[in-house]
C-alpha cells in the first residue's frame, strides 16, 4: 500500500507528464527514429516481462507507426527467439521493418483475424498487448478473444488503462480500465501484476495480467 502522500503526488505528475508536457514527452518519444507511444517507465517493464517469460510469440494489437512493433522486435532479438506481429486497422505510413516484425493490416477483432492468430498461437509461448482502439466496448472484444491465447505465466497488457480519469483524460469515456472491471467477473485465469506498476508512473494501471 502506498503511502497516500506519494499516490497523490505521482497522479500528479502523471497529469502534468501526460496533458500539459504530452507535447514535449510521450507523445514525440521515439525507438530507433520510430515514434513510440509509451510511457518510458512502461517500456522498461515491458523488456524486464520479455525477459523473463521470453515469448516465441506476441501479438500486438494497434500499430500506428510502428515503434513499440520495433521495439519488441529488437528486444526478441536481443533474446534471440520469438516474432511480433501487430495488427492495426488503419496504421501509418512508412512502418519499420524488421525480421522478428509483422504487420496485418485489419481490425483486431475481424473473426478471420482472430482464427488466424489463435492458429498462429498453438504450441507457442504467447504474450498478447492490447493497444487498439481504447474505447470499452473495443477492449472487452479483444479481451474475450485474446485472453485465451495467453500461455500461462505469459503476459496480457492492458495498455492506457489511465485514461477516463485513472487519473488522465477524464472526458473520454469508459475505456480500458472498465473493460478490464467486465473481464475479471468473467474470467479468473489472469492475476493482476501491481509489481510492474512500481515506478509510480503507468499509463497501464491494473493492465499487467500474468495468466495463472
Ligand atoms: C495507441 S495507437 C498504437 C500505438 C503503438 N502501439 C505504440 O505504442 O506506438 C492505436 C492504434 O490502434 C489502431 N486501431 C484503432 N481501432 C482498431 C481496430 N479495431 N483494430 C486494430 N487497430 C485499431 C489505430 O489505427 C492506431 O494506429
Amino acid at each position: 500500500m502506498r503511502r497516500p502522500i506519494i499516490a497523490w503526488v505521482s497522479r500528479q505528475f502523471h497529469r502534468i507528464y501526460y496533458h500539459w508536457a504530452g507535447p514535449q514527452t510521450w507523445e514525440v518519444n521515439q525507438f530507433l527514429s520510430v515514434k513510440v507511444l509509451k510511457c518510458p517507465f512502461d517500456l522498461w517493464i515491458y523488456q524486464e516481462i520479455l525477459f523473463e517469460t521470453k515469448p516465441e510469440l506476441i501479438i500486438e494489437c494497434g500499430t500506428f507507426n510502428g515503434g513499440s512493433t520495433l521495439y519488441f522486435a529488437t528486444m526478441l532479438d536481443i533474446l534471440g527467439q520469438g516474432e511480433i506481429v501487430s495488427i492495426d486497422i488503419s496504421p501509418q505510413e512508412g512502418l519499420p521493418t524488421h525480421p522478428r516484425a509483422r504487420f496485418i493490416k485489419a481490425s483486431s477483432v475481424a473473426p478471420e483475424i482472430v482464427a488466424e492468430m489463435t492458429a498462429l498461437s498453438q504450441g507457442k509461448r504467447t504474450m498478447v498487448i492490447l493497444d487498439s482502439d481504447h474505447s470499452c466496448d473495443h477492449v472487452i472484444k479483444e479481451l474475450r478473444a485474446y485472453a485465451g491465447l495467453v500461455t500461462p505465466g505469459c503476459y496480457l497488457v492492458v495498455e492506457d488503462g489511465n485514461i477516463n480519469g485513472h487519473p488522465v483524460f477524464r472526458k473520454h469515456g469508459p475505456g480500458p480500465t472498465e473493460a478490464l472491471e467486465i473481464f475479471h467477473r468473467e474470467n479468473r485465469d489472469f492475476e493482476v501484476d501491481q509489481s510492474r506498476e512500481r515506478h509510480l508512473v503507468s499509463f497501464n494501471p491494473g493492465g499487467y495480467l500474468r495468466r495463472k
